[in-house]
Parts: structure tokens; sequence; C-alpha cells
């Protein structure tokens, strides 16, 4: 039976129930049909997303405003540095004044406490756009496309390699919700976030999933159905960039890492790459790349959930 979940914010994967992303993905499904088919369908008709950036974008953006767009509604961009909140206004108040007039809000920012916070204040659904700490909305889209491309994900082994990041912690919290068994391979000093790999590993204990933290690339890509990467140094760390290549050079996704992986591997990133340093070129415009459907299917996948919770 449909859940249902009007008003529910997606602040983190962690947060949602088994039902809700298996929800989602199937929402997700059938509103992919529609689009692909030309059918024009406006379940937000006269509703507005207002969507808040503290950090740059390109996908998030474009695929939320698109997204609203094709379900009958309206995007607002509101850049951070034009917002009150940027003056000193509380992010209390920010959250009361826009749910007088919004329908949902997008956010994308650093302290994943800012987002909580907001969604605790505001009276429409929030939607985490990305923090520090966690990307749901990625991980949700990529689920879906690898569930699109193996017909499942039960099972699976996802092997990260990069930074225990934002990234690599809603892929634990994803992996453990729906029984995928996700590695993390990190260089020494920059693992998960013990806290989110306490808290996934109680998640997977439902579904039976594993989720294990490495240190030896080749060791962990053994057997994996994906290989997913990173950047090294993500926003808000632009300064950390020099003595982060030296840190993960031995963390680059290139030809001979793949080879050590199931023959129809997966590659995935969720972009923006850094060409040449957490992945090479002929990588990740390679037959095992998906990267671009998983950057197409964001579209579908937020489509679903604005439709879902708005
Ligand atoms: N993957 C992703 O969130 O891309 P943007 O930073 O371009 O939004
Ligand atoms: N870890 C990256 C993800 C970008 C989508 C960052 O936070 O910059």
């Amino acid at each position: 039976m449909a859940v249902n979940m009007k008003g529910t914010d997606i602040l983190s994967i962690h947060d949602l129930s088994r039902e809700e992303v298996e929800q989602i993905l199937d929402t997700t499904h059938i509103l992919k049909m529609k689009q692909k088919l030309g059918e024009i369908y406006h379940p937000l008709k006269g509703k507005t997303l207002g969507m808040i950036f503290q950090k740059s974008s390109t996908r998030t953006r474009v695929s939320f405003e698109v997204g609203m767009f094709q379900l009958g509604g309206h995007a607002l961009f509101l850049s951070a540095n034009d917002l009150q909140l940027n003056r000193g206004e509380t992010i209390a108040d920010t959250a009361r004044n826009l749910s007088r007039y919004l329908d949902g809000i997008m956010i994308r920012t650093f302290s994943h406490q800012d987002v909580v916070d907001l969604a605790e204040y505001s009276s429409v659904p929030v939607i985490n756009g990305l923090t520090d700490l966690l990307h749901p909305c990625q991980v949700l889209s990529d689920l879906f496309s690898i569930k699109e491309k193996k017909q499942k994900l039960d099972g699976l082994k996802l092997t990260y390699i990069g930074d225990g990041n934002n990234m690599a912690h809603s892929l634990m919290f994803g992996g453990a919700k729906v029984g995928m068994d996700i590695v993390i391979c990190s260089p020494s000093g920059f693992e998960p976030d013990p806290e989110i790999t306490r808290l996934s590993r109680l998640d997977a204990t439902k579904t039976g999933a594993n989720i294990n933290i490495q240190n030896d690339p080749f060791e962990a890509v053994k057997d994996a159905d994906i290989i997913y990467t990173d950047v090294w140094a993500s926003m808000g760390q632009e300064e950390e960039q020099e003595e982060r290549l030296k840190s993960f050079a031995d963390y680059q996704v290139n030809r001979g890492l793949i080879e050590k992986a199931k023959d129809d591997v997966l590659v995935m990133h969720c972009l923006p790459a850094h060409r040449g340093e957490e992945i090479t070129d002929d990588v990740i415009d390679g037959v095992h790349s998906i990267v671009f459907d998983q950057a197409e299917n964001r579209l579908h996948v937020q489509k679903a959930i604005m439709a879902l919770t708005m």
C-alpha cells in the first residue's frame, strides 16, 4: 500500500523507511516513463519550490528547476548572498517566513544542522540538496540508476573509492536501507564519520547489508558490481586540494583498478569529476561508465520526491 509522504522532509536516507525509499523509486519509474512518452502531468500546478544555494551547482539547480516546471509548478532560485540570511537573519525566522510563501524548500549548504533547523521551523517540506555531511537526492537517484541497469539492489556490492565524505555517507545509508553491500575504501585519516558508520550498520541489521570500511583499493573492488568515486576535495575544501592530491594518489579509479572488479562492473560518479585525479578519462568515458545516466536520473527522482512530498 502506498505510504503518504505529504509534508515529509527529505534530509537523510537514514530518516526514511525502506517502503518510502521504494515508493520514491517506483514513482520515479512512472514519472520517467510519462516524460519519455511526452505526457503532460501537472500534479504541482500552482505550487512553488524555493531553492536556497550557499554552494555552486550545475545538476541540482537545473534538475530541480526543470523538474518543478515539468510538474506544472514554479521554482525560485534563492542565492544565499541575496537573502537576509547572510546579514544575520536566523535560520528559524527564514524558515517561518519562507513557509508563508512557498510549498517546499530545497537547500544546499555547508552545515547539516542548518538544514535540520530549517526543517524544524518550516511548515512546508524541506529537501536536502547537499550538505557537508550528506547528499540524499544524489544517492536516491543512484539507487534508481543501479536498479535500472541491474534490475535489483538487494545483494549487490558497491565499492566507493575516495574521501569518506557526504557521498560516502549517503551511499552507506542508501545501501543499508535497501540491502546492498557497501565498501568504503579511503586513505587512512579520510574514513567516514564514525557516527554515520554506526547508524548505517544499525539500519543494515534490518536488511542484511554489510557496511565495510577498508584502506586497500585492490582488495576493496574484488567482486564489486559497482565502483563509485567522487572528488578528493569537496566544496569548501579548496584550500586542502594540493595536500589531498598527495593523500589520495593511490585511490584513482583507472583501468587497472576496474579490471579487478566483476566483468560487468558499473562505474559511477556523482559529478562534477576532476578528470585525471579521482578518475581517468578512459574509465569515465568507457563502456562501464553510467555517469550521465546518473545525472539524468536526478531529474526523474527529484520529480518523484517533489510530487510525493509537496
Ligand atoms: N552531483 C551534483 O550534486 O552536482 P551539482 O553540484 O552540479 O549540483
Ligand atoms: N563531495 C562533493 C559532491 C558534489 C556533488 C562535494 O561536496 O563537493
